[in-house]
């Protein structure tokens, strides 16, 4: 983000301080969410039962046709079983969010049953645009289960809709358009909105979380909408200890969306990641876990302990939050453009530091390629076309890649496994 700043010739405190974004994952042209998506369900399938998996639903707002379901894709290159339903869900950065409403309602009412759920996105908003400084690209995905390994998904979510023009991406172009300040505005005024209903139908209050995940177009937006629910809570205000612990928290919730960028509607769980990652790392030091050797890192710097690089961007006081529990309460603050807000939560389930990745997600972000901004510009510009011609990917930096978007001819997209 250094780099890019100097080279637009911004002030790159601007971009690492007043945006909060440090790197930008950049994908080659050989990945799409697609590819994605299925590379981030790996670790998952050895946890599918082909019996059990009843749906796989994407959420992703940079499909890649209007028409067929990105899961079935998806669906192929994980060899999954074919008695499943195969559906792709759009709300802008909050289709995962439905998608994982409707996979916890189905199996409520089919127990028993698994529903894998991917959060897929590619954001682009064009090289030298306000938006550029908050791209991004990467999935998560989530495997629905009435006997959850890392959180219980709770009954008490509040949702708003409202129908406005903050963010949007017409379907004959590849790049968003967005009204900045107008929506960082909307997401702010729906988050209070939300949090303001829920706090009020569920009785509770700040003090009543742990930690607040949101959604995370770039690090200092959630931090925004935190401050302003501070200020407007109608009930009962956060202690002290309250705030300092969910800013400490939500610290750890943005360290991998420092380094990775917006990824649309996957951002609130790669904020959630990046919570339970940190609480693993600090408090695995004892066990083989690699990444409690300094060359591992979360932030900006060494994962051990309490990273404080962070916090000083934010002027928030350094705090190192005390180990996760099960029992405890996370909440979650999704917004998708456009606009659909929802807050829920989610309680720690025991045994749940055991089923986590965070060793392989460190892997996966330390061993990315940095590129200079005309490498970067290159691969932007060689994304596959948003037009009928043939394409062939970059057969570059393909190692450590399951899969690839190979070529489209005459409109056909063909996927490889390597
Ligand atoms: N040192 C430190 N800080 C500096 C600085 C410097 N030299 N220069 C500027 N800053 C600070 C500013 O004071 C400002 O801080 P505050 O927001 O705390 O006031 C911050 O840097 C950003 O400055 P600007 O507002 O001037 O930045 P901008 O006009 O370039 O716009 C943006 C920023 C609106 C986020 C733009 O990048 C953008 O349009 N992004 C895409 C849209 C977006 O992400 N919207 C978020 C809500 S919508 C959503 O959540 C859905 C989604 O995923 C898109």
């Amino acid at each position: 983000m250094e780099d890019l700043a100097i080279a637009r010739g911004i002030d790159p405190n601007k971009f690492i301080i007043g945006i909060g974004q440090s790197q930008q994952a950049v994908p080659p042209n050989h990945q799409d969410i697609v590819t994605l998506g299925a590379q981030a369900a790996l670790p998952l399938l050895p946890s599918i039962d082909n019996n059990r998996l009843k749906m796989v639903i994407v959420g992703t707002e940079s499909g890649v046709d209007a028409s067929k379901s990105s899961a079935l894709y998806i669906h192929k290159l994980l060899n999954l079983s074919p008695w499943v339903r195969c559906v792709e869900v759009k709300e802008a950065c909050y289709g995962a969010t439905a998608a994982l409403m409707m996979a916890r309602d189905y199996i409520l009412a089919h127990p028993g049953t698994q529903v894998l759920v991917i959060a897929a996105d590619i954001a682009r908003y064009g090289v030298g645009t306000p938006g550029e400084v908050t791209q991004g690209a990467g999935a998560v995905a989530m495997l629905v289960s009435e006997n959850p390994r890392v959180l219980q998904i709770n009954d008490d979510s509040v949702v708003k809709s409202a129908e406005i023009q903050d963010f949007w991406r017409p379907v004959y172009q590849s790049t968003a358009l967005a009204r900045g300040k107008f929506s960082t505005e909307q997401y702010i005024n729906m988050f209070c909105d939300v949090w303001q209903r829920y706090s009020a139908e569920n009785a509770c209050n700040f003090n009543d979380f742990e930690a607040i995940c949101f959604h995370l177009p770039y690090t200092k937006m959630g931090l925004k909408a935190l401050r302003a629910g501070f200020e407007e809570n109608s009930g009962m205000s956060p202690t002290s200890d309250t705030r300092e612990r969910l800013l400490a928290r939500y610290q750890d919730s943005t360290k991998y969306s420092r380094r990775i960028g917006n990824i649309y509607t996957g951002s609130l769980y790669l904020g959630l990641i990046s919570l339970l990652d940190c609480d693993y790392f600090r408090n695995s030091c004892d066990s083989s876990a690699t990444a409690c050797d300094s060359s591992e890192s979360v932030g900006d710097s060494p994962a051990v302990a309490c990273d404080l690089s962070s916090a000083a961007h934010t002027n928030e006081p350094p705090t190192c939050p005390s180990p996760l529990l099960p029992g405890q309460k996370i909440g979650l603050f999704s917004y998708g453009s456009g606009a659909v807000a929802e807050f829920f939560s989610a309680t720690l389930v025991p045994g749940w530091r055991d089923a986590l990745f965070s060793n392989q997600h460190i892997k996966a972000l330390n061993n990315r390629t940095q590129l200079s901004v005309l490498q970067y510009e290159a691969m932007f510009n060689s994304a596959a076309p948003y037009s009928p011609q043939d394409f062939a990917s970059s057969q570059n930096h393909r190692s450590g890649v399951r899969f690839v978007l190979d070529s489209i001819t005459s409109q056909e997209r063909r996927y490889l496994s390597i």
